[in-house]
């Protein structure tokens, strides 16, 4: 047996580069010995969305997108469709698990630098994904064509119309109509099944391989390829395969304990993943008491509405996400991990997370003055993290950098 599987892996060879992917990307892919909790999330991000992709294949196959069929086809899979309700709480319990898994990993990010030289790249494409992931986010909240989805895409292409002169047309084109309709439904559907996901499988391809050509960065921020044995091998790498494939396998059945737990027991997560106005019809004469996204938008749409200008308060919208791009070019620090960062970094990061979650919370809260003014100063917070970072960490105690790993 041994033997037919070496020679049909022999043929393969000489016709496509199938050991020589698995040695450069698993098995001769030497990954610093150090990896921790944090480094989980990467392998779970790329777990998350097969997870998206499959259901997402099944519940397409019984879904009606067309503004007279939707809401009913999504009450069909609910209660008729075989498996139906399962493959629909895996996709938006999914949703919503993608963004806290790839919150973390970008946390992870921040904690070691790892969007440092050489990463940018890793980084910059990490972003786009991002994007992508927010897009397909908001393109999916339409389709089950509840009350809130149609409010939701009602508001957000509606930001489109502050654009000077081009607004109200770009508003249009977008909506394919005049309103969120029917035509905006089943255009956010081909977007939202076919062209981001080809997108996002290819940006992940490319995160990958560009990870893979510089190598990973490690809890200490140390480069491990520049202390090597007489075969080049890092003195502080081990082979990816399998130390950290069954690593990250014990990552994942922890990973799916919780998941399991969300999806059997709390699918709706008390209207936090599924919200409550969106198991009504949508209506658009009927306007939800109180407009919010999902919990993973909140804190961008806080910024929005902490401005009071529509125009400014979509710029900064824009801003507060674009900003993410210039983490590389903003750090000054010649650490990377918070290990050796000085205390103003490590006071810069803490604020931001407390600033991050705070507007989060207000985002998904009906504006009163004071929650207002507080998402005012939130704002001003979050802005000053990245945009007084170049002085901030130009100035910060950085401590000594060990040439080796620390805790290996
Ligand atoms: C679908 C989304 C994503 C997938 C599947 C994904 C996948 C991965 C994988 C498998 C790794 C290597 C393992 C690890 O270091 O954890 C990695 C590393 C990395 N990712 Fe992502 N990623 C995603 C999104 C992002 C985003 C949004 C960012 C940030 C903007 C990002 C930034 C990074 C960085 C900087 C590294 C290198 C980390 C290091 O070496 O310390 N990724 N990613």
């Amino acid at each position: 047996m041994q033997m037919v599987i070496k020679s049909v892996i022999g043929w393969v060879d000489a016709r496509f580069p199938l050991t020589k992917l698995w040695n450069d990307h698993l098995a001769r892919y030497y990954a610093p010995k150090n990896f921790n909790f944090w480094y989980y999330f990467g392998s779970l991000a790329l777990f998350v969305l097969a997870n998206q992709i499959i259901t997402g294949i099944w519940l397409t196959m019984n879904y009606t997108p067309t503004a007279e069929g939707a809401f009913d086809s999504i009450e069909y899979i609910m209660r008729e469709v075989p498996w139906g309700w399962l493959l629909r709480y895996l996709h938006s319990t999914g949703a919503s698990f993608f963004f806290i898994v790839v919150y973390l990993h970008m946390f992870r990010g921040m904690l070691y630098g790892s969007y440092k030289k050489p990463r940018e790249l890793v980084w910059l494409l990490g972003m786009f994904i991002f994007l992508c992931l927010m897009a397909e986010a908001f393109l999916g909240y339409l389709l089950p064509w509840g009350n809130m989805s149609f409010w939701g895409a009602q508001v957000i292409t509606s930001l489109f119309g502050a654009i000077p002169f081009i607004g109200d047309s770009l508003v249009e084109w977008i909506r394919g109509d005049y309103n969120v309709t029917g035509v905006t439904l089943n255009r956010f559907f081909s977007l939202h099944v076919i062209a981001v996901p080809l997108a996002f499988i290819g940006l992940v391809a490319f995160h990958i391989l560009a990870l893979h050509e510089v190598g990973s960065n490690n809890p200490d921020g140390v480069e491990i390829k520049k202390q090597t044995n007489a075969d080049g091998i890092p003195l502080d790498g081990i082979p990816f395969h399998p130390y950290y494939t069954v690593k990250d396998l014990m990552g994942l059945a922890a990973f799916l304990f919780i998941f399991c737990s969300v999806v059997f027991f709390a699918p709706e997560m008390w209207g936090h993943f599924l919200e409550y106005p969106n198991f009504e019809p949508a209506d658009p004469l009927k306007t939800p008491s109180h407009i919010a996204p999902v919990w993973y938008m909140t804190p961008y749409y806080a910024i929005l509405r902490a401005i009071p200008n529509k125009l400014m308060g979509v710029i900064m919208m824009g801003a507060s996400i674009g900003v993410w791009f210039l983490l590389p070019w903003l750090d000054r620090s010649p650490v990377k991990s918070i290990r050796y960062r000085g205390i103003y970094y490590k006071t810069a990061l803490t604020l931001f997370v407390i600033c991050f979650i705070t507007l989060g919370y207000l985002g998904s809260h009906p504006p009163t003055p004071v929650l207002l003014l507080m998402a005012r100063i939130g704002t001003l917070v979050y802005f000053s993290f990245f945009l007084l970072m170049p002085i901030y960490t130009t100035f910060d105690k950085d401590k000594p950098v060990p040439d080796r790993l620390s805790r290996a």
